[in-house]
């Protein structure tokens, strides 16, 4: 059944479609999260294995969440991995020795780029979509990866 909730379907396909490419982007990174969580090595192991699984922990949720959004608005969300990484705008390439310092400079990297496209998309979305909802709430998901990127820069 189609969502009658205000916003026309040109519109709500625009905010799907950047919203698609939101969850590729959080779905790789969380990914990205779990093999430094899996394969980081040095005398900072222990620690560093804890953190990256708070962090994937908390990039599940976002996961979850940017999916049900998509839902709410009425569209599919995208989900195989064919898909992500079709969508996505970050790269799986690793250039880290397995090195915590070399996990952190990627993965804050890439939050921060995705940081960046949401903030594009925040005025976007209500203005040019008439979708104040999914504004509002990747404003939120927007501070969640600037706390996320600040704990990560401060290791650095
Ligand atoms: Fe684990």
């Amino acid at each position: 059944m189609k969502a009658n909730i205000g916003i026309n379907e040109a519109n709500s396909h625009g905010v799907a479609n950047a919203l698609a490419k939101l969850l590729a982007d959080e779905f790789v990174l969380d990914t990205k999260t779990r093999n430094a969580h899996w394969n980081v090595e040095g005398p900072d192991f222990h620690a560093m294995h804890l953190f990256f699984e708070s962090q994937y922990e908390m990039l599940d949720d976002i996961m979850d969440g940017v999916a049900e959004r998509i839902r709410s608005i009425g569209h599919y969300a995208p989900a195989t991995l064919k898909a992500f990484l079709e969508l996505t705008h970050l790269s799986e390439r690793s250039d880290s020795k397995n090195d915590s310092m070399g996990f952190m400079k990627e993965l804050l990297a890439d939050h921060e780029s995705i940081i960046i496209f949401i903030r594009e998309n925040i005025n976007k979305f209500a203005s040019e979509y008439n979708d104040a909802g999914t504004s509002d709430y990747i404003t939120g998901l927007m501070e969640q990866h600037e706390k996320m990127a600040w704990m990560l820069r401060s290791h650095l």
